[in-house]
């Protein structure tokens, strides 16, 4: 498999091979460590796969009863009822669907009052349970979660830890597309740190499909490894790293 760094590329012939690509990961995860804690990510990336892990629970292939889910990111300031909030998307795709239990579902309080109270009370939790396997999708400006680039070509995100984020232009507009026309959209949110997951997490899997995130993705595996592309630094990260790609999001690199 070909690597670029700490990242081992395995590219798809569509989109559907992708998806139960990262299915078999997951399934193989949960059968050798039924206990896991799998961090989460949200999008239409996810969606897929949710649906493919739900399809598996109900052949009786795995269960989920004793995995804990930690999701990456929340809107803020959002309710965990809104339909678009990440904490609704997991409950829909995860808690109804695929029998995770809801006690084991962990979100960033998006409601919280004090918004720098409840970063910390992430931090604390990560800290208590570090994360065997990251799951997670990427944003047309090379975010992980909210992380959001910087622009200069500095090294800083990897000290950042959870935090309350300003969310950019692109992010906002591509995300968009999940609000209905007039729906209040957040322009931040509670993002977990690279430093956080750097620290916390054990394997990552990157998941991208379609025309529009090769442009991301050879930035990702190809560009310099700096605040610029905030996916790059998993070139860096310890232990485990696989970008699971469909043909088109591969399309800029040569693999
Ligand atoms: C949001 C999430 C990210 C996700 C990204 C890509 O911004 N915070 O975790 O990776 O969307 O989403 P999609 O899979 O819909 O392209």
């Amino acid at each position: 498999m070909p690597r670029f760094g700490s990242a081992e590329v395995t590219v798809a012939r569509s989109r559907e091979e992708a998806v139960l690509l990262v299915a078999d990961l997951l399934e193989e995860t949960i059968r050798t460590n039924p206990s896991l804690n799998l961090g989460t990510a949200t999008g239409g990336t996810m969606e897929p796969i949710y649906a493919e892990l739900a399809r598996r629970v109900k052949q009786g292939k795995i269960n989920l009863r004793n995995v804990n889910a930690f999701q990456l990111d929340e809107y803020f300031p959002i309710t965990p009822t809104h339909p678009q909030s990440y904490s609704f998307f997991l409950r829909e795709h995860l808690v109804k669907v695929a029998g995770l239990p809801l006690e084991n579902l962990h979100v960033p309080n998006g409601a919280a009052s004090n918004p720098a109270q409840a970063c910390r009370d992430w931090e604390e939790i990560l800290k208590k349970n570090p994360i065997d396997l990251q799951l997670l999708g990427v944003g047309l400006n090379g975010h992980v979660a909210f992380i959001e680039p910087r622009r200069e070509p500095t090294r800083e995100l990897p000290e950042i830890r959870t935090s309350l984020v300003e969310l950019e232009e692109v992010t906002i507009r591509a995300n968009s597309r999940f609000f209905k026309p007039g729906e209040a959209q957040p322009h931040t949110a509670i993002t977990v740190g690279l430093g956080t997951l750097l620290e916390r997490v054990n394997e990552f899997v990157l998941v991208a499909f379609g025309k529009e995130k090769s442009e991301v993705i050879a930035r990702a595996l190809l560009g310099e490894v700096n605040d610029l592309c905030p996916a790059s630094y998993l070139r860096e990260a310890r232990g485990r790293v696989s970008f699971i790609l469909d043909k088109e999001a591969a399309r800029q690199i040569t693999v």
